[in-house]
């Protein structure tokens, strides 16, 4: 029987069955949606719509079910059509009639919109954790290479010498702005929908900000209306992630051109690369070209929510239910992504002696030329021409601007004596560059101890909103320490995705 059969009078057709299920994507929900139950429940307690026994029956028989679920005793069937259906069924399994109390001022549409909260914000959690750990492994890198110097490019020429620590710091900011954007969307994703309803409320006293308290949400929606029809949410976190894949993949596309033979700048370690099938001399970076691609379908899934939300009228329209799986796909990808790429960046291997001699031609040093010709007072845009016709020179002579003896430099500009050359040197470049954020050494020690400071404070909101959230903890994780239940929640929802999707599949979900 169907939960809505009062109004039928025949069976939904099988493939109508299969066509609007959500329970083959959903069952994700699980824990959070008894998370929401029990909290809802409590605050029925609390309000007096249901007696001390009836709550406690309740959350009794929930905690089985939550455990049932853990150790995949439970089977979830398409008749049910979600995870929230699903769960009630077994409710009523469990405890028999007093389940249907359960429902009493909720409505599946508040329901959905609170278990997403929950499960984003966990993930939120979880990403931002994988992230620290990958701008972690970009600060250890950087602090063993502030002195490798290799050539910085634009237009994918030799341009400046810039320090591998510098380089890779570039990609620490990035992810830092990553982690700014996500912290910077918490009070949106951090609200609660529950008490809304189906659409209009509820005509039972409920205490919202109590059931808000309870999960650890740190406001209500002010509109019952916009509670259960809101997803920007979603749109929201599909543009962070967009942007966070945006920037994995250009750090992918970076190491799969510096292992290229062409360049020779890394060796990716072997555990991370495959090799080909028929050239028995290949091994190839599949992980960041995986990584690089994967970002079209993060991308997509942006697209896919505002498209699904564009021109939807209030309230919950079914429509709403496509919501989750780019969504779940996403977080998935970002995860790992963000998994393989740390240890890959770990241990893969520099070879700072060809990122040197890489510097040795592409008249990288003509900058430093021309300021050199500044110093000794001529026009920038003067000392920028008279080095690019001692470029010429060297490139028909097949030499290097050190390589010219000081009277032909002098025919270019009078200007010019040898203490030019140690300022030639390409190691001596990076070294004299003076500004905050420049590549000199000095510069990147107070940059890494910046970046430090950054992860000091991510980590400590990431404590602290791990901590607002006292029954998430307390329930799922019995206060273990952050990193544990992020990885433990992580773990977990893999082994079940791969029980679960295995399982619907089987029954042609
Ligand atoms: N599975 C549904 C979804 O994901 C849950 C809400 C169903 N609400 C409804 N009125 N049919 O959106």
């Amino acid at each position: 029987m169907k939960l809505w059969a009062g109004r039928f009078n025949k069976n939904t057709a099988q493939t109508v069955e299969n066509f609007t299920a959500s329970i083959a994507f959903d069952y994700r929900l699980a824990e959070v949606d008894i998370l929401g139950s029990i909290a809802h429940a409590t605050m029925l307690g609390e309000c007096k719509i249901l007696t001390a026994d009836e709550v406690q029956g309740i959350i009794t028989g929930l905690q089985t079910i939550r455990k049932k679920i853990a150790s995949h005793e439970l089977e979830f069937s398409i008749a049910d059509e979600d995870i929230h259906t699903n769960i009630e069924r077994h409710l009523y399994q469990e405890i028999g009639a007093l389940a249907g109390k359960l429902h009493t001022g909720r409505s599946r549409n508040d329901q959905v919109a609170l278990d997403l909260h929950l499960y984003l914000r966990e993930h939120v959690l979880i990403l931002i954790e994988k992230i620290r750990q990958l701008q972690s492994v970009l600060v250890t890198k950087a602090s063993e290479h502030l002195e490798t110097w290799l050539p910085g490019y634009t237009h994918l020429q030799r341009a400046q010498p810039v320090s591998l620590a510098h380089h890779l710091l570039a990609y620490f900011w990035m992810l830092q702005r990553d982690i700014e954007r996500l912290i910077a969307s918490w009070p949106r994703l951090n609200l609660m929908p529950l008490g809304a309803g189906a659409l209009a409320g509820s005509s039972f006293p409920l205490d919202r900000e109590l059931t808000a308290r309870l999960l650890g949400f740190s406001g209500v929606y002010e509109n019952s209306m916009d509670a259960v029809s809101d997803r920007d949410f979603v749109v929201e976190f599909q543009a962070d992630a967009a942007l966070i894949m945006m920037h994995l993949s250009r750090l992918s596309e970076e190491l799969i051109l510096w292992s290229s033979r062409e360049f020779g700048f890394i060796e990716l370690d072997d555990a991370y690369c495959t090799g080909s099938s028929m050239m028995p001399q290949k091994k190839n970076p599949d992980v960041p070209e995986l990584i690089r691609a994967k970002t079209g379908r993060v991308y997509g899934a942006l697209t896919a929510i505002l498209t699904v939300l564009k021109a939807l009228p209030l309230c919950y329209n079914k429509d709403l239910q496509e919501d989750k799986e780019p969504l779940f796909d996403t977080l998935h990808t970002l995860l790992q992504s963000l998994e393989l790429l740390a240890p890959l960046l770990s241990s893969m291997k520099i070879h700072s002696q060809v990122m040197q001699a890489a510097l040795a031609d592409g008249f990288i040093n003509a900058t430093q030329l021309a300021d050199y010709l500044v110093e000794k007072g001529l026009p920038f845009r003067e000392a920028h021409a008279v080095v690019g016709k001692l470029v010429q020179h060297c490139i028909q002579q097949n030499c290097a601007l050190g390589d010219l003896p000081l009277e032909i430099l002098q025919k270019y500009a009078g200007e010019i004596n040898s203490e030019v050359y140690p300022l030639l040197s390409v190691k001596n470049i990076g070294i004299n560059y003076k500004t905050h954020g420049s590549t000199a050494p000095s510069a990147i020690k107070f940059q890494i101890q910046q970046a430090l400071r950054k992860l000091r404070i991510s980590e400590r909101w990431l404590a602290k909103s791990g901590q607002d959230n006292p029954l998430p903890n307390q329930m799922m994780l019995n206060s273990c320490k952050l990193g544990t239940m992020v990885n433990q929640t992580h773990k977990k929802e893999k082994r079940d995705a791969e029980h679960y999707s295995t399982r619907c599949h089987q029954k042609g979900a």
